[in-house]
Order: C-alpha cells, then sequence, then structure tokens
C-alpha cells in the first residue's frame, strides 16, 4: 500500500495561508506560514497500531537562512529547533525524515516556527 500522505493544505494552519505559487508540489498547494515565531501546521494523523514511524516532511525554502522548526508529537516535543535549510528556490522541494513514535488510534504532529522567519514552505507530511 502507499504510505499514508498527509497534505499540508489539509491540516491546521496557526498562521498561514494556503498557496499554489511555487511549482513542484503534491496536492492542491503548500501552506505559507506567516513570517513570525509560533505559526503552525498541524497535521491529524491515525495509526493501526502504536509504535515507531519515519516521519518525512517535505518543504522548500527558498531563502540563505536556515527555517527551524519544533516538532512536537501529541503535544510533547519530539524535536525542537528542527533544521529546515535552503533547498535552492521555493519551487525546489526536499525531504527531511526522523523517526517519531505514535499512538494507536489519533495523533497530532505539529509544525512549529521557531524563529521569527517561520517555517518553510511545507507540503506534505508521509508516515512508513
Ligand atoms: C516568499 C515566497 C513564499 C514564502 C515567503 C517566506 O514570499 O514567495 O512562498 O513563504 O517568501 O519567506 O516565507
Amino acid at each position: 500500500a502507499a504510505a499514508p500522505r498527509y497534505e499540508a493544505e489539509d491540516a491546521t494552519i496557526f498562521q498561514g495561508a494556503v498557496e499554489s505559487n511555487h511549482a513542484g508540489f503534491t496536492g492542491t498547494g503548500f501552506v505559507n506560514s506567516d513570517n513570525v515565531a509560533g505559526s503552525y501546521v498541524e497535521f491529524a494523523v491515525n495509526a493501526a497500531r502504536s509504535g515507531p514511524r519515519t516521519l518525512t516532511v517535505r518543504y522548500a525554502n527558498g531563502t540563505t537562512a536556515d527555517r527551524p522548526m519544533d516538532l512536537t508529537v501529541n503535544g510533547v516535543v519530539a524535536q525542537a529547533g528542527r533544521s529546515f535549510g535552503p533547498t535552492g528556490s521555493w519551487a525546489s522541494w526536499a525531504d527531511s525524515a526522523l523517526t517519531v513514535t505514535l499512538n494507536a488510534g489519533a495523533n497530532t504532529i505539529r509544525l512549529t516556527g521557531a524563529t521569527a522567519y517561520g517555517g518553510p514552505n511545507l507540503d506534505r507530511i508521509t508516515l512508513t
């Protein structure tokens, strides 16, 4: 089966907008978080069973500066200030993967801009 994909444009967005003006996204667009600390995208994720998963975040950062984000799973910090470095252009998308632990059933995965730049543009997450 295909890996579960969760498009950022379908997630809960706090201080950000769905846009489609930079090519290469999947789904119908991506999220441009406001350039403020605390802007976030939160994904509601269902898991058949508890345990570790590889979480892959697809993003673009067309600036020359890092756009670190705080990653929480079910409200608990999984990684603070995870780096989302420059990808070369806003139309160049990169994957950033790490291991997270999910509960059986409903989970929330939130990516919050850690600096006044806000986050990078977020396309989707995948869980495998
Ligand atoms: C530009 C770009 C946006 C991006 C923004 C930013 O405006 O077009 O897609 O989100 O920069 O710096 O976050």
